[in-house]
């Protein structure tokens, strides 16, 4: 199976040039998932989708401006087509509207849910964004083995199935199972084709996507978990839900009870949501009327962020591993503290695997102690070498100047440039230069520039010393890049905070 996987993540990056692996998705959540979101995970390395608007035509306004940021960015630079991928619900979404608008701005993927009518009226969809727009990919989300299996025997299969188990935040399947379960099946079943599989709900950290990896996924999707990114288009008040929410098996319930409320009764009648349990669902559960409940929610409406909180009764759709997201970041971040953190978990399980039954026991053995040495020496060399060379392809890379208290000047800036000539390969890596500061590698060319003007002349005293993290705005410059040497030891690295007028 990982053999399969393998080479049908080749073929992805063949298609999507700029990712890295472990493949991250952004999920595309109607009205919360917009273009700042979409392109920032596109940047970071994984696939960013955009959420269908309140209305069909806004999709051809978020793709006008997810087109004016990747301009503003070398992530742009890979084709005519746009780097990111917009998701369709296809019972309530307008056909000639949303042709026109993948016609016009050719999204890399259309992400097809929710059909009123199932595989035939996905079929109409798949047909016309393929004679649209042919090199866009399809994604259809589904929630069961059956749905999966109609897809893939459509007349056009989908390139890619997201299996969104029934722990997933938002709409799904009434009838559902957790994708631990209907995952494997669907990837046993379709072990002869080349459709890959992705994994949703639940999914909030590495755990979760390296969970998701060993069942046969290509990639994992996360919805819930970008709710808390900055760029989220969220409520202040629903985001502060989110971050206070602990304990899915609780405080979520899957339920049509919102949809009623919102008077969104053209649902189909076999999904329903998952939110988070508020006012609303225990005065439904204590009995009272259905009129007395839309009543008081409608005053809710009025109250802005205070709708949600304490007692809040306005729909706050989350996924049951909502416990897991604890603060807001930015959406590189989420990228990059995911991935980063899978390989610790894969190491943790190769070493328990390595352990147990595993033929190639000596070599996981060696391989992970080679692994740790890296770590725990800081040894970046090491590290790249195995991140690198072996072919992991890792996505985040770290280097910080307190991270390696015994290197002097000389060895930081051999460091840098040992970075800089592995990674000018690997253009969609992320990078993070003294501390918490993070690049992209596309960003790297011009790091590094900045370093060497910066840097020339400058004398080392050959001490080590820590790093710096808060390298102040050099100001005036226009370059992203702020690059500072202070009393010719300290080098900060970081990106330019954008001057604040
Ligand atoms: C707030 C929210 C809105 C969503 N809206 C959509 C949508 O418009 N279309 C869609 O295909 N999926 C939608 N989903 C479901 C996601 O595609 C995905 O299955 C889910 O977020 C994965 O579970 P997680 O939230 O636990 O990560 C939404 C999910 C959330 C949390």
């Amino acid at each position: 199976m990982a053999s399969r996987v393998r080479n049908q993540l080749q073929a992805l990056k063949k298609v999507y040039p700029w990712i890295s692996t472990p493949l991250i998705i952004s999920a595309p959540m109607r009205v919360f998932a917009g273009p700042a979101l979409a392109v920032a995970v596109t940047k970071a390395g994984g696939i960013g989708f955009i959420g269908p608007g309140a209305s069909p035509p806004d999709l051809d306004i978020a793709l006008t401006e997810s087109r004016r940021l990747l301009e503003q960015s070398s992530a742009s630079s890979h084709s005519s087509m746009q780097p990111v991928g917009i998701g369709l619900q296809t019972f309530d979404a307008d056909l000639g509207i949303a042709i026109q608008a993948i016609r016009e701005h050719k999204p890399y993927a259309v992400w097809l849910f929710a059909p009123r009518d199932g595989q035939s009226e996905l079929n109409t969809w798949v047909q016309s964004v393929k004679d649209s727009s042919p090199e866009t990919q399809i994604w259809i989300q589904v929630g069961s083995v059956m749905d999966a299996l109609s897809a893939a025997r459509a007349p056009i299969p989908p390139d890619v199935l997201v299996i969104q188990g029934s722990d997933a935040g938002g709409h799904g399947l009434a009838r559902g199972a957790g994708f631990i379960s209907i995952l494997p099946e669907v990837a046993d079943e379709l072990r002869d084709t080349n459709i890959l599989l992705m994994a949703a709900g639940g999914i909030a950290d590495g755990r979760g996507v390296a969970a998701a990896l060993s069942l046969g996924a290509a990639g994992a999707v996360m919805g819930t978990r970008f709710l808390a990114s900055e760029e989220a288009k969220i409520p202040r008040g629903y985001q502060e839900d989110v971050l206070k929410t602990s304990d899915g098996s609780q405080n979520t319930i899957r339920t049509k009870l919102y949809d009623e409320l919102a008077g969104r009764t053209d649902w189909p009648s076999m999904y329903d949501g998952r939110n988070i349990r508020n006012r609303s669902t225990q005065d439904q559960e204590s009995g009272l009327s259905f009129a007395e409940n839309e009543k008081l929610y409608k005053k809710a409406l009025t109250k802005g962020n205070d709708g949600w909180g304490e007692n809040g009764r306005l729909t706050a759709y989350v996924g049951a591993g909502v416990g897991l997201v604890r603060e807001v970041t930015a959406a590189c971040t989420i990228v990059t503290t995911t991935t980063t953190s899978i390989i610790t978990t894969t190491l943790d399980a190769s070493k328990m695997a390595s352990k147990t039954a595993h033929p190639d026991k000596k070599e996981i053995e060696d391989r992970t102690e080679k692994l740790r040495l890296a770590y725990n020496k800081r040894d970046i060399d090491g590290a790249l070498a195995m991140f690198v060379d072996e072919g992991l392809n890792c996505s985040a890379y770290s280097i910080s100047r307190k991270s390696y208290p015994n290197m002097n000047k000389a060895r930081f800036e051999e460091f840098l440039l040992t970075m800089h000539s592995k990674l000018k390969h690997y253009r969609h890596n992320t990078i993070s230069v003294s501390g918490h500061k993070e690049f992209q590698a596309w960003e790297w060319e011009m790091v590094w520039e900045e370093y060497k003007k910066v840097g020339q002349g400058d004398s080392s005293d050959g001490q080590g010393v820590d790093g710096q993290e808060d390298s102040s705005d050099a100001g005036g410059a226009t370059s992203d890049i702020a690059v500072e040497t202070v009393a010719g030891e300290d080098i900060a690295v970081e990106p330019r905070k954008r001057r604040r007028n």
